[in-house]
């Protein structure tokens, strides 16, 4: 009789009315754990800070630390992301507590993959880094032995810049290729023309590939985007490159190295990881080492070493024009390094193994962090007018090199980019080969171009055209 009373239907309908909304509050404003950092504004139901970060990112995640403080969250569907901001407290994260803050999050794009290097975690992200970067080091990566290497490919580079006969020219594409080429001769062993037709149409997949990781941002939170009809947020072009990037390219490289069989393969880096991984194969059963993994870090190499090396020498160039003087500048001719203002990666995101406490709010085990490096390379409490391009800031009475702890272009902690030798190498000697054989020029004498930085994985500054005038040809 009790339960007759019970089960009415009137209150049948408001238990089920009353779990419904309780369903759709906790699905719009998911629980919080508990102490996480302050939002700077408040999430939009489901989309959570998604809205804010359509255009503008960098700078708005600038704008929200001066509001919020150096740390700070954001909402993206249920995935929380944390933002670590000026270099103490980068440092803090990615070093001090580095057992826990040293991996990646699962990462949408791709299909998920987690092979090779900058995608992988624990054992197998361990074996990868710590062999290839043997490797590069075997090679000569931040010693002399890489220069020759270097030189060969800049010499090929500068006569293509002579080559346009001081027409004004958008060198975007040729720098880009001639980077590129400095993997290829670290990887097959040689060096490509310019025009070779497997070269170009690797440069092309290349291409695409930047332009479609362009936004993508949002598959990473919400990964069933990816698989709505048509090619939403470029999710699928993304995939597609990349898949025709390791079947056409990476295979090719590989078949090239071993054409000759596995005892003749040329000296490069696909030979030397070949013979780690038959090495290892012979002792040891759990080796992560095998041909899947190869030739995503290959894969991986291009991608990490060409867009970032390349969109600097761009940076320093269109910094060139607009200070002209500075060309003039002997020091500049010896030391030109990365400035704050030639915009590194904002960086690659971290993950929450565990809980981590910093200053006093608790990051949850599973938030995404992501270490801000804009904040800390344009830090005006750290560098005085960050935003002004002045490379003497870098440069003592004596004319040496200034070494600050602010400056992290490369990130800190057991991530950080294991490309920094090969990198700082690269710039110095592109940089000062550069402006030792040409006076860089703007297209229409006195109009220095201003452009806007296009933020895809690394921020490159927009179309802008130069002149490349031979200094012999100056003098004369
Ligand atoms: C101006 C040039 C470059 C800059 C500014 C740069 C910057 C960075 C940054 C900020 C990261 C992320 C670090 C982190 O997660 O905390 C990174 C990772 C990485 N970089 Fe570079 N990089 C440059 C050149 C290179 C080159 C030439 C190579 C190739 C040899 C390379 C290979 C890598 C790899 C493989 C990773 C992933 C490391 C890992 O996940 O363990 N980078 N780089």
């Amino acid at each position: 009789m009790l339960e007759d009373a019970l089960l009415t239907p009137s209150l049948v309908y408001a238990v089920v009315s009353l779990a419904l909304v309780l369903l759709i509050k906790s699905a719009l404003f998911p629980p919080l754990p508990d102490n996480i950092p302050p939002f700077p504004v408040r999430p939009w139901p489901v989309l959570g800070h998604l809205p804010y970060l359509l255009t503008g990112q960098r700078q708005k995640l600038l704008d929200w630390r001066k509001t919020t403080g150096d740390i700070f969250s954001l909402y993206f569907g249920s995935r929380l992301l944390v933002i670590l901001n000026g270099h103490r407290l980068v440092r803090d994260g990615l070093v001090r507590n580095a057992d826990s803050l040293s991996n990646r999050p699962p990462w949408a794009h791709l299909d998920g993959s987690t092979n090779g290097i900058i995608f992988s975690n624990g054992t197998l992200w361990k074996e990868q880094r710590t062999v290839s970067i043997a490797i590069l080091r075997s090679f000569g990566m931040g010693k002399g032995a890489l220069s020759d290497k270097i030189h060969e490919e800049i010499a090929s580079y500068l006569d293509a810049l002579a080559g346009l006969g001081g027409k004004p020219s958008d060198v975007a594409l040729l720098t880009r290729t001639s980077v590129s080429n400095v993997i290829c001769s670290i990887i097959v062993g040689k060096r490509f023309e310019y025009n070779d037709p497997f070269f170009a149409a690797f440069m092309d997949s290349f291409d695409k590939q930047v332009q479609a990781s362009e936004n993508t941002a949002p598959v990473m939170f919400w990964p069933w985007l990816r698989h709505i009809p048509g090619n939403f947020m470029n999710s699928k072009t993304l995939n597609n490159c990349v898949k025709e990037m390791l079947g056409e390219f990476c295979d090719k490289f590989i078949n090239l190295a071993r054409k000759d069989g596995d005892e003749n393969m040329p000296n490069c880096f696909i030979a030397e990881y070949w013979k780690a991984m038959k090495e290892r194969k012979s002792y040891s059963s759990t080796t992560t080492l095998d041909e899947t993994n190869l030739r995503w870090v290959l894969l991986q190499l291009f991608f990490a070493g060409t867009d970032t090396t390349s969109s600097t020498i761009l940076w320093f160039i269109y910094y060139m024009l607009r200070h002209p003087h500075i060309q003039e500048e002997e020091e500049v001719h010896i030391c030109p390094s990365i400035h704050p203002s030639l915009q590194p990666p904002i960086s690659v995101p971290h993950f929450a193994a565990g809980d981590v406490t910093l200053q006093g709010y608790t990051i949850p085990a599973g938030a995404t962090v992501l270490p801000n490096l804009d904040s800390v390379m344009m830090d005006e409490k750290v560098w005085e007018e960050p935003l002004k391009f002045s490379p003497r800031r870098f440069i003592d009475a004596a004319g040496s090199l200034i070494k600050h702890e602010a400056f992290m272009p490369f990130s800190v902690g057991r991530r950080m980019c294991m490309g920094e030798a090969l990198a700082n190498m690269e710039l110095f000697l592109f940089l000062s080969c550069l402006v030792q054989r040409f006076r860089l020029e703007s297209a229409l004498p006195g109009h220095p171009p201003s452009v806007r930085p296009v933020d895809a994985i690394v921020s490159a500054p927009g179309e802008f055209h130069a002149r490349f005038v031979h200094r012999a040809a100056q003098r004369t």
